[in-house]
């Protein structure tokens, strides 16, 4: 189930610790090779020594032990490991990850982790319905870290309530399941576009807008999560991506952007046009800059070419291509105008109105309309959250 791959488990301070051991066994079982990094509260509840006979790994739990292998471990597990599981997590640790805080060899690892991080939270039931506990879950996952639901139960505190880490089984099921999902899109061609495009006026001016790249980004990252091969290309934005599986194209203007699509469309299976491409760009751009003078000058504009449409028009019924509609009035009528008029497979809606919504924002609020009538409402999440609602709704419609 996780053949082959390279787990990080971090064990916080809470009765469950001793089950960590089981969970080892499993995991080991199932194929992979499993390090631990523990906390000096998780040591009291468990040793070293049974967690490094069942890992057959040496512990990290002490940033600055003499006997560590290197003097930035955290940094050479962190670069080691394909995926962390934190079981049990306790609030504390929960309260540390979600607000940086690393003083301790598992926090600082942690924030040195950009890959996948499964978190099965355990604690009172009181302190699990907490508002700052459940803030700083929401907020982990938010950022894409997956939370494995505490269930209800028993507790060590007598407490009968939810908050019980969920038992290493379950655990191993949940991790199993995403790495399922892992290679669901293997083997295909997605091409995303994201950002802004900048259309010159001279060389230091240019008309532009305000789109932050953010939701074209996190489309490529869960895509290329999904296995797929990503082809991004962006305009210009201050965003970095992750997954190797992505291949980055840097673009400034949107005539750059329709040239790069071009070549790349054919190859392509699932098309994604996030970007939010000018309209107009500029008829004479002036290759000195323009001076101030009495007169202000007058720039005439003339249209770009719609990118979308163009490939709509070539697009074969094996390509599935996916437009985005930014609009604040008329908000369904527009979209599915443009899902019509450019022949489209599924249109992807936000609207300016609805508050955090659009660019610059963390969230997003989507509404998708596909060609067949069907439509999908989705309430306001992060950028991450918006990317997994997306891509799910085109992989259902790929299986029909
Ligand atoms: N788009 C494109 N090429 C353009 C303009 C837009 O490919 N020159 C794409 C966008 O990436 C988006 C979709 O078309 O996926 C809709 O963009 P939007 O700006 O909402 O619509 P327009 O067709 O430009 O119409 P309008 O601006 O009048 O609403």
């Amino acid at each position: 189930m996780l053949n082959g791959k390279k787990i990080l488990l971090g064990i916080s301070g809470g009765i469950a610790a001793y089950k960590s051991v089981f969970l080892i066994r499993l995991l080991i079982k199932s194929g992979a090779e499993v390090k631990v990094i523990a906390t000096k509260n998780a040591l009291e509840f468990i040793t070293k020594l049974s967690l490094e006979s069942i890992s057959k790994n040496k512990v990290y739990f002490d940033t600055f032990a003499d006997n560590n292998y290197y003097s930035t471990e955290h940094i050479a597990l962190t670069d080691w490991a394909d995926l962390m599981i934190v079981a049990p997590a306790t609030a504390n640790i929960i309260g540390k990850f979600a607000n940086g805080i690393a003083d301790d060899a598992l926090s600082t690892s942690f924030l040195a982790f950009n890959k996948q991080i499964f978190i099965a939270p355990a604690m009172n039931c009181k302190m699990y319905e907490h508002y700052a506990v459940k803030r700083n879950i929401s907020f982990l996952i938010s950022n894409g870290v997956h939370f494995i639901v505490a269930p209800s139960g028993e507790l060590a505190c007598g407490y009968d309530g939810k908050g019980r880490m969920e038992e290493p089984e379950k655990i191993l099921e949940f991790v199993g399941n995403y790495y399922k999902k892992e290679n669901v899109l293997k083997g295909k061609n997605v091409l995303i576009t994201a950002g802004p495009t900048y259309e010159a006026i001279d060389p230091v001016r240019f008309i532009g807008n305000h789109s932050s790249g953010k939701m074209g980004f996190a489309l490529a990252e869960h895509f290329a999560d999904l296995g797929a091969d990503v082809k991004l290309i962006s305009g210009p934005v201050s965003l970095t991506t992750q997954n190797p599986n992505i291949k980055r194209f840097d673009v400034v203007s949107a005539d750059e952007m329709y040239q790069k699509c071009i070549t790349l469309f054919k190859q392509t299976d699932i098309c994604i046009m996030a970007a939010a491409v000018a309209d107009f760009t500029i008829d004479t751009k002036s290759d000195i800059k323009i001076k101030k003078t009495a007169e202000p000058p007058v720039i005439k504009l003339i249209p770009t070419i719609d990118i979308l449409k163009t490939l709509g028009a070539e697009k074969t019924v094996k390509q599935i291509l996916v437009g985005f509609a930014l609009e604040t009035n008329d908000e369904k009528e527009n979209a599915l105008k443009k899902l019509k008029s450019k022949n489209l497979d599924f249109i992807v809606l936000n609207s300016l109105n609805d508050q955090g919504a659009g660019f610059g924002f963390e969230t997003n609020k989507i509404s998708i309309f596909d060609k067949t009538g069907n439509n999908a409402y989705f309430k306001l999440k992060s950028k991450k959250e918006v990317a997994k609602d997306i891509a799910d709704y085109i992989i259902q419609n790929l299986k029909k």
